[in-house]
């Protein structure tokens, strides 16, 4: 235990004993006798805000993670005083605050403590850059874990980890390195089966060490700013990562074709070359929505022009493309060449739009297109006038979509890798230098180029990608995990970063398959895609100096095992698009690590390479090298296996067969999973009927269907088509309701029902309580029956 003479020894500074309490409606004041003011907020019954102020003073209450949009409100709210404590009650959680010390201590209704401080607040001043380090210290309870933390390359559990958040250009970063891309101050802590989490809004760098220093000890702290942190109580870890996700927001629903499988490289050109890959695709018959075009379409690397001698015509190519399917997807970095022939340059610095130093230089960085001045996005007039830069590529080209990249920003050949800390930025209307503002340029920087894209697709939805990335960023911009490797250990590693962002509330995330910088070998590009297609965002990007990377580069046998795993991804869209639905609108994650599905399970909480695609799909891909199979731990329930329908009881370890051409996957059962058939881009055929494939359960089970338009925003006008299934399954029957809602109309007549797993012989079949002629339904004997879309019940009987 720390005493208060140690820590005053080390220069740090704690509150001494409250001797003001004030409350105004859901904000509650503690303040102390040597000037540190806690503010309590009470947002939900299970979601309560912590800030200290030193002094008597907060820093200006603003923040760019936190979603305007967020849900709250509570029922209860009474706090209690006695000798020694302040008590606040919810309708969820009980949070003391110790009268002599300004500790807290938060448990949940029976008294079980979930979360307490150490020391608990605690800082040392800056003279410096003026301010405070803030710190906070917890204790950590008996077999507690921790996940979350955004793009962490480490193991999923952090216990016993100190990791940073500052977002950084890392090219080919290895195993454990931090930090890495995206700064995302959330963590989710579990134990005794109940999970909290805590976010840190703080934009600094912010530090965080889950007892690593001190066994019993879990802190974070950060540079600058207020010790500002959410509480989040669960006790389902899955409430807590949708709790964390309401308050930082979640995107709108993408164009579908955003889900489909797309192909990158730097680069593609001139345009012969972008043909010729396109043209392979359809040649191959393996589907393709979309094609990257890195920085070398640019004139000299300038943003938003076009190397005329490359690509002679861009509108005429783009439109040529999207007659065979596919999309246009273009770079964006934020660095503006320094060449005053050009005229955004000339603007930005007319404007005085350029990022400039403490003393009143502009900020100088090399990049791509040698020296650059940065806009400062932070400033909602750069953004404003950053948006308004994309009307000609979007409207007048045709481009259809927006890749954004080295936004930390990343800056070449000096030691920091960024812009100098004494760089200036607006950070909308609270003036402060990079050390605030580092973290967040890259996230503002893509919501002025989601704006702008918005705004220039419309009536079309937009799609943009970004690489730098702070919380709540996931509300503009899908994200990649930047320049990886084409090693086995990069697979592993981008196994792990997709769920824990996906924990992290940013779940539309891909990694660069295959790798990005050296060569992967057949055997690990057919394995990369084989979990690639199970990641919400689906690309296949490499930095183009070595050999090729496009599905038929590595000889026919890995194309043909590329094409099946491509072509199931394409079947699931509905799948796909429904979880993404479920994101969207219930803050759900779309990947589940284990211990998320199922937290109770103390075997899940270690466990790294098992996923739940969706809430009923489970995986484990091969990350080994000449394997014919795998290890993996199946969670608890019954799990049908994808490939062949045998059961597997689970809550155990098994061993798997899975050939170069296949990995373990696995049905819940009960589920019913919706497919379309095979298209070589979104949209290219006509959905006939929709194929449910339905796994027999004894017992319920339900399953969803979101459709609608697929782009646009007539859903929002309540034109989607949701269906709600409920299956229940008998020793002699099998039932299937159907719950409808939405006004819209989907092209298909019919659902196709591929029955899995039925126990017995069909008798008969009734629908709507109407017994059905079991040839109308069973066409020439098939396993598979073909039911109206409108259906309310169907019934069947065994013999
Ligand atoms: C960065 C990006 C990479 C891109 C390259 C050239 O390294 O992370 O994806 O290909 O820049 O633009």
């Amino acid at each position: 235990m720390i005493t208060n003479t140690e820590l005053e020894y080390k220069g740090n500074l704690y509150p001494n004993h409250i001797v003001d309490f004030k409350q105004d409606t859901n904000k509650l004041y503690f303040t102390t006798e040597n000037g540190v003011v806690l503010e309590i907020t009470v947002l939900r019954g299970s979601l309560i805000r912590f800030r200290y102020a030193t002094n008597y003073v907060f820093e200006p209450d603003f923040s760019y993670a936190i979603d305007p949009e967020a849900n709250l409100g509570y029922s209860k709210l009474e706090v209690i005083e006695n000798d020694t404590e302040y008590i606040i009650e919810t309708a969820r959680v009980h949070v003391l605050v110790d009268k002599k010390s300004l500790r807290t201590q938060i448990s949940d209704l029976e008294g079980h403590i979930i979360n307490e401080d150490e020391i608990g607040f605690h800082w040392e001043e800056n003279y410096e850059y003026g301010g405070n380090t803030v710190k906070m210290s917890k204790i950590t309870q008996t077999g507690e874990s921790f996940y979350g933390m955004g793009d962490k390359a480490t193991h999923s559990n952090l216990k016993g980890k100190r990791v940073e958040n500052w977002v950084t250009d890392q090219y080919a970063y290895g195993k454990d390195q931090d930090p890495l891309y995206k700064a995302i101050p959330f963590y989710t802590g579990l134990h005794k089966g109940k999970a909290y989490g805590i976010f840190f809004d703080n934009s600094f760098k912010t530090h965080f060490d889950f007892a690593h220093e001190r066994r019993n000890t879990t802190s974070f702290w950060a540079d600058g700013g207020d010790l500002n942190y959410y509480f989040f109580y669960g006790p389902e870890m899955s409430k807590v990562v949708s709790a964390y996700s309401n308050l930082t927001g979640t995107p709108e629903l993408p164009p579908m074709w955003a889900l489909g499988y797309h192909q990158s490289k730097w680069s593609y050109y001139p345009e012969s070359n972008v043909k010729e890959i396109a043209k392979g695709f359809r040649d191959q018959n393996i589907p393709c929505d979309a094609i990257y075009l890195d920085i070398d379409y640019m004139d000299g690397f300038r943003c938003f022009t076009w190397d005329k001698k490359l690509f002679s015509d861009p509108k005429r190519m783009i439109k040529e493309l999207e007659a065979d399917g596919f999309k246009t997807v273009v770079m964006i970095d934020p660095g503006i060449k320094i060449d005053r022939e050009y005229w955004i340059y000339r603007e930005a610095l007319e404007k005085g739009y350029f990022c400039r130093r403490g003393d009143g230089p502009l900020m100088t960085g090399k990049v791509w297109p040698g020296e650059c001045n940065f806009p400062d996005f932070t400033d909602p007039d750069v953004r404003e006038w950053w948006a308004e830069l994309y009307k000609e590529f979007m409207s007048d080209l045709g481009v259809h979509a927006v890749w954004n990249d080295m936004n930390e920003p990343a800056v070449m050949e000096v030691p920091s890798k960024t812009a100098p800390l004494d760089t200036r930025h607006n950070y909308d209307g609270h003036p402060c230098t990079h050390r605030k503002a580092h973290n967040v340029y890259g996230m503002q920087m893509v919501r002025a180029t989601y704006e702008g894209v918005k705004k220039y697709v419309y009536p079309n939805r937009p799609f943009v990608i970004t690489r730098a990335a702070y919380a709540g960023t996931q509300r503009y911009s899908s994200t990649w995990t930047g320049d990886n490797v084409a090693t086995w250990e990069h697979l592993w590693i981008a196994n792990v970063q997709m769920q824990r962002m996906c924990m992290s509330g940013y779940s539309f995330v891909g990694s660069d398959i295959g790798g990005f910088a050296e060569q992967p070998n057949g055997e690990l590009f057919a394995r990369w895609v084989q979990l690639g297609i199970f990641h919400p965002f689906c690309r296949v990007h490499s930095s183009g100096d070595h050999g090729d990377q496009e599905p038929w580069s590595f000889g026919t046998e890995i194309t043909d095992i590329v094409r099946k795993f491509i072509e199931i991804r394409y079947q699931l869209l509905p799948y796909l698009y429904t979880m993404f639905y479920k994101y969207s609108k219930e803050q759900r994650p779309m990947l589940q690590s284990l211990v998320l599905f199922d937290q109770e399970d103390v075997q899940t909480h270690f466990r790294t390479d098992e996923f739940i695609f969706g809430e009923q799909i489970l995986v484990c891909p091969v990350q080994e090298p000449n394997a014919q199979g795998r290890r993996m731990y199946i969670p608890r329930g019954k799990w049908y296996d994808f490939w062949t329908d045998e059961v597997s009881e689970g809550g155990k370890e098994r061993w798997v067969k899975a050939d170069l051409d296949s990995i373990p996957i696995f049905i819940k059962e009960g589920a019913i999973i919706p497919k379309y058939p095979v298209q070589q881009y979104v949209g290219e055929l006509e959905i006939k009927e929709l194929i449910l494939d339905t796994y027999f359960k004894l017992g319920t089970e339900s399953s969803e269907v979101y459709e609608d338009a697929q782009d646009g925003y007539d859903y929002k006008k309540g034109r989607y088509s949701l269906r709600n299934f409920k299956l229940t399954g008998k020793e002699k029957s099998l039932t299937v309701q159907q719950f409808k809602s939405g006004t819209f109309v989907t092209e298909y007549e019919t659902l196709k029902f591929n029955l899995h797993g039925l126990p017995f012989q069909i008798d008969k079949i009734e629908v709507d309580n109407e017994e059905v002629d079991l040839k109308s339904v069973k066409p020439n004997g098939s396993h598979s029956l073909f039911i109206d879309k409108n259906f309310t019940v169907l019934h069947i009987t065994g013999k």
